[in-house]
């Protein structure tokens, strides 16, 4: 199975903040960024494994600023590392301004999605290469991530974690 680069998964979204999506505040609503966010990261992960992939888990989400109605937004989604059946994407999203062009970052997440058969058992997928430096940061941050989410999600005990407990010794 032949590694893969973090560009190789890019998938770019972008798209208008329209009224039905917005809050009492005329803000983007920010479940339906989440919807964005998984959309742009499901297909990331299909691109890198070529298989069907599932959301196991959204790992964080930091909503730091608003995004107005009326907002260009692009949603970039890569798989930041793949283990052995899951693959952890990070997703930078991204707002325009209507006259300069500028692009403002707005927010962003990090979701985990694992590939499975077609009877939904998890499948092998490749490896990733990260290759510039904020892709080498975030593919060595991974592995204490997915340990932080399986220590959360009770599926791993806390001496287990060694990666994340180095991070407080
Ligand atoms: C995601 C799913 C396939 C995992 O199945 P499972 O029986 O837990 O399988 P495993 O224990 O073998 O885990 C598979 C991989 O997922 C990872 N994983 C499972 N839960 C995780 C979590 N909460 N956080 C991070 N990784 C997780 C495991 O570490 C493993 O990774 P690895 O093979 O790369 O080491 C299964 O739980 C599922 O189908 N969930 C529903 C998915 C869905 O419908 N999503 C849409 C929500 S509406």
């Amino acid at each position: 199975m032949k590694a893969k680069t973090p560009e190789q998964s890019k998938t770019t979204m972008t798209d208008m903040v329209l009224p039905s999506e917005t809050n009492p505040l005329n803000n983007l609503f920010g479940g339906e960024l989440l919807a964005r966010m998984d959309r742009a990261a499901s297909i990331a992960a299909r691109r890198h494994s070529r298989r069907i992939v599932v959301t196991a888990s959204v790992n964080h989400v930091a909503f730091n600023r608003a995004v107005p109605l009326g907002s260009v937004v692009t949603v970039e989604a890569k798989v930041s590392r793949a283990f052995n059946t899951s693959m952890e994407i990070y997703i930078d999203v991204w707002m325009e301004d209507r006259e300069s062009g500028e692009r403002t970052k707005a927010n962003e997440a990090i979701y985990t999605f694992v590939a499975v058969d077609s009877t939904g058992k998890p499948v092998k997928v490749p490896e990733v290469l990260p290759e510039t430096k904020i892709e080498k940061e975030r593919f060595d941050a991974a592995l204490r991530r997915k340990q932080l989410s399986l220590l959360l999600a009770g599926k791993i005990k806390p001496n287990e974690a060694k990666e994340l407990k180095a991070l407080f010794d």
